[in-house]
C-alpha cells in the first residue's frame, strides 16, 4: 500500500494507493494544493478513483469539487454532508477495499454532523474527531458540533484495536502519529470521563468560533472551486478546541487561587480584581456570582482587553463555573502582558461547595 502525507502545512492530505492496480484515493484534499496532487499522481502513474473528505472543513477549502471536475473521480463524504457536489454518500459501517487493503467507514459526529473516520488494518484516519497527544480533538462549537456526540464518538474509537496508528487531518506542532494505545495514555480527550463530565470539560475549554470559519464552511457547502472564496489565516490551529487563542497563549502556565484563599483576601478587605468569564445568563443561575466581579465572557475577552487596561499591573483572579474557562482566560491575559493573573480553582462550583 502506498501511504503518503502530501501537504507542507498543518492540514494533512493523505494519498492512499494500491501498487498493483495503480488506483489511488486522496483524503482531505486542500483546494490550493490540487495542482501539486495532480502532478504527484501523474508522476507515480496513479489513477485517482475517489477523493474523500472526513468532514466539512471549516479551516480550508476542500479540493474535492475541483478534483472531481478535473479527474472524474468520485467525491465521497458522509450522507449528512451539506455539499451537493458529493457523488458518493456513506453511512456508518460502509466497507470497501483499495487493492488488498480493506477500509471501513466509522461515523464519528461531534466536531461536525458529517464526520467520519477511516479504519484500515493498521491505522485510522481520524479527521478532526481526534488529534495527537495534547492537541486533543477538534472543537465542538462550530455549526453541527455537539460535545455529547463527540463523547459517543470517543467511546467508539476507544473500542477499536489499540495497535491502530492515528493519522489526524491536522497536526500543528509536528507531533508524530502514534498508536491508539499511546493516545489513550497521552490524549486528554481519551481520558476516562462520563458523558456529562466530558461535556463539562469541553464547555470549560471552549472559546467560541472564529468568525472566518463560518465563511469557510459556507464555501465548502457551496463546493467552491476558487481558493479565494473565503479568507483563511495561515496555519493557525483553528480546528483545535483552543484554536482561537493568540499564538503562544496556550503555552502560558497559569497559577490557581483556592476559594479559601480568595475568601480570606475578601474578608481582609484586600480583594484582587475579580473577572468572571462566564456568559451573562450563567451569572443569574444557582451558582450566583461574587460581589463586584467584572463580567467578560471568555469568548469575548481577546476583543475587550482595553476594558481591563486599568488593572494591567494589578492582581486579577479569573472565575468561571469549574475552572476551565478561567484557566483559558488567564492564559489570554498573560499572553497580552497582564502581570499578575490567577484562576479561581474549581470556580463558582467550588465556592458553592465550600458554602461560601
Ligand atoms: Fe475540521
Amino acid at each position: 500500500m502506498i501511504f503518503t502525507q502530501l501537504n507542507p502545512g498543518a492540514c494533512r492530505t493523505y494519498l492512499i494507493g494500491d501498487e498493483k492496480s495503480k488506483d489511488a484515493v486522496l483524503v482531505d484534499a486542500v483546494l490550493e494544493h490540487v495542482p501539486d496532487y495532480l502532478r504527484i499522481l501523474d508522476q507515480q502513474k496513479l489513477t485517482l478513483t475517489h477523493v474523500i473528505d472526513t468532514h466539512t472543513h471549516a479551516d480550508h477549502i476542500s479540493g474535492g469539487a475541483a478534483l472531481k471536475d478535473q479527474t472524474g473521480c468520485e467525491y465521497v463524504m458522509h450522507a449528512n454532508a451539506p455539499a451537493r457536489c458529493v457523488t458518493l454518500r456513506l453511512t456508518d459501517g460502509f466497507e470497501c477495499a483499495l487493492g488488498n487493503t480493506p477500509v471501513k467507514v466509522m461515523s464519528t459526529p461531534g466536531h461536525t454532523q458529517d464526520s467520519v473516520a477511516l479504519v484500515l488494518p493498521d491505522r485510522i484516519l481520524t479527521g478532526d474527531v481526534l488529534f495527537l497527544d495534547d492537541a486533543g480533538a477538534g472543537r465542538t462549537d462550530l455549526p453541527g458540533g455537539d460535545p455529547g456526540e463527540h463523547w459517543d464518538s470517543m467511546q467508539r474509537i476507544l473500542g477499536l484495536p489499540t495497535h491502530l496508528v492515528v493519522y489526524p487531518a491536522h497536526e500543528y506542532r509536528h507531533r508524530q502519529p502514534s498508536s491508539l494505545k499511546d493516545q489513550k495514555a497521552r490524549n486528554p480527550n481519551l481520558q476516562p470521563r462520563t458523558r456529562q463530565e466530558y461535556m463539562d470539560y469541553l464547555e470549560g475549554l471552549k472559546l467560541g468560533p472564529a468568525d472566518w470559519m463560518t465563511e469557510v464552511l459556507k464555501a465548502n457547502y457551496a463546493c467552491a472551486r476558487d481558493p479565494k472564496a473565503a479568507w483563511i489565516p495561515v496555519d493557525v490551529p483553528a480546528c483545535e478546541v483552543k484554536g482561537t487563542l493568540a499564538l503562544g497563549a496556550n503555552d502560558q502556565k497559569v497559577e490557581g487561587l483556592s476559594v479559601d484563599d480568595l475568601k480570606q483576601r475578601i474578608a481582609a478587605g484586600t480583594p484582587p480584581v475579580l473577572l468572571d468569564v462566564r456568559n451573562p445568563e450563567e451569572l443569574l443561575g444557582p451558582l450566583g456570582q461574587l460581589p463586584k466581579a467584572l463580567n467578560i465572557p471568555v469568548g469575548d475577552l481577546a476583543k475587550r482587553l482595553a476594558e481591563l487596561e486599568p488593572f494591567k499591573n494589578g492582581e486579577i483572579v479569573t472565575i468561571c463555573k469549574a475552572g476551565g474557562r478561567a484557566h483559558t482566560a488567564a492564559q489570554i491575559l498573560m499572553q497580552a502582558g497582564f502581570q499578575n493573573v490567577r484562576g479561581l480553582l474549581g470556580g463558582m462550583t467550588a465556592w458553592k461547595q465550600a458554602a461560601l
